[in-house]
């Protein structure tokens, strides 16, 4: 057997505030709108992938969530993988061999919580350690984790990251790549509280959904024409002078007109269920009620919550989610234990649950609750986490 090389890392999810949503080039995976996204911390929800390489290894393989899964067509592997290893810094050190990839999330299936964004960060950032790449210029690793998936080139920065379209977005992706508008450590009393919210129905996927949008809504082409640069100027600038006010406006906004969007599109696309939209009611009522934005929701494509706000709101914001939506299992129901103890001891104001009275839903409509902050980019772990066999080649992790 010859040598094994192997790099095992971590990467984080990130929730947008600017969404988006349709593509310019498909080939490229360019978009037709700037977008920007909050990193979320990896303590809660991650991916972890090892990338190993060997000129031993018979054949490329890839395992996720332990399972072996075929990457024959895989286009967005191979852009990541061979975009990589284009860039190693010691040129021609690895041509030709075959890599052995394993990679699990910390997402729940049932969860229905997007994963890509996480996974194709991790795949790209554990190729660029596994082979020492160099970037030629700032930001060249995001346009290679965007082909994997549009959301990852966001996912390779901590804090608040923006993702520039390019300048020629249809002929050549070279600059449309993710930037870092501030790390995390700039404002870190921001929050996200993620409401996992029951879903029946089978969605439909981001990437067959932006497809039928730009073919058909004139919503979307004039959100992307007229709404989005304004949109970015002004939330990146309340981003940097921390306020929420300004922030959470913009970031709700967006979210209803990308829900606009999905229902301007022909045929409609349904991302957003009842409860999603109880969700939205509750935090009106809830701001009116407090006399500024507080708390800021923002859905994907589908029918999630996530809603933003501040460290010193966190837990009166937790408290109305208990009280609105009942759980049947007290200790799963939020990811973290101490914070569901402060939340259930906290005495709402009476005059906020009479306003609240018709918001009462059934028990199990939100599932779980994960309370998390913003937090920094992929991290390179220790050998010692490596899921793959470093004498062998085989997965080592078993779901
Ligand atoms: C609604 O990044 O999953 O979450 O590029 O086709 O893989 P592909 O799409 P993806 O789309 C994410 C869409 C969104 C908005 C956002 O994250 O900006």
């Amino acid at each position: 057997m010859s040598e094994i090389f192997s790099a095992t890392v971590s990467a984080p999810t990130n929730i947008a505030c600017i969404k988006y949503w349709g593509k310019a080039s498909i080939p490229l995976n360019t978009p037709i709108n700037d977008s920007v996204s909050v990193t979320l911390h990896q303590k809660d929800l991650k991916a972890v992938t090892t990338a190993s390489c060997s000129a031993s290894f018979k054949e490329d393989k890839l395992w996720l969530n332990g399972i072996p899964v075929s990457l024959e067509g895989n286009k967005r592997f191979y852009s990541c993988l061979n975009g990589v290893r284009a860039l190693a810094k010691e040129k021609g050190k690895f041509d030709g061999m075959k890599v052995h990839v394993s990679s699990y999330n910390t997402f729940p299936t049932a969860a229905g919580l997007a994963s890509s964004a996480a996974g194709y960060a991790a795949l790209t950032f554990a190729f660029k350690e596994l082979f020492d790449a160099k970037e030629d210029y700032e930001g060249q690793l995001s346009t290679i984790a965007r082909q994997g998936s549009g959301s990852a080139c966001r996912s390779l920065y901590g804090g608040f990251v923006a993702w520039r379209k390019g300048n020629d977005p249809y002929n050549n992706g070279e600059d449309s790549m993710a930037v870092q508008i501030a790390p995390e450590s700039h404002w870190p009393e921001i929050r996200a509280l993620i409401l996992v919210v029951s879903d029946k129905k089978k969605d439909t996927s981001s990437t067959k959904g932006m497809s039928t949008s730009v073919a058909t809504s004139k919503l979307l082409a004039h959100r992307a024409d007229s709404i989005v640069a304004k949109r970015m100027e002004d939330i990146e600038k309340a981003y940097l002078r921390k306020d929420f006010e300004s922030f959470g406006k913009i970031t709700m906004m967006d979210s209803n007109q990308f829900h606009a969007t999905c229902l301007d599109t022909y045929p409609p696309i349904f991302y957003m269920n009842d409860i999603s939209k109880g969700v939205i009611q509750l935090i009106h009522k809830y701001n009116e009620f407090c006399g500024e934005i507080r708390a800021a929701y923002t859905f994907d494509a589908g029918p999630n919550a996530v809603l933003y706000t501040l460290e010193k709101y966190q837990i009166e914001i937790l408290a109305l989610v208990l009280h609105c939506y009942p759980c049947s299992d007290k200790s799963a129901f939020v990811s973290n234990s101490n914070l569901a103890e402060e939340a259930r001891a906290f005495k709402l104001s009476d005059e906020l649950v009479d306003l609240v009275a018709v918001n009462h839903a059934s028990v199990g409509d939100v599932k779980v609750v994960y309370c998390t902050e913003s937090g920094p980019g992929p991290l390179r772990l220790d050998d010692k986490e490596s899921l793959i066999d470093l004498v062998t080649g085989d997965n080592l992790y078993n779901s």
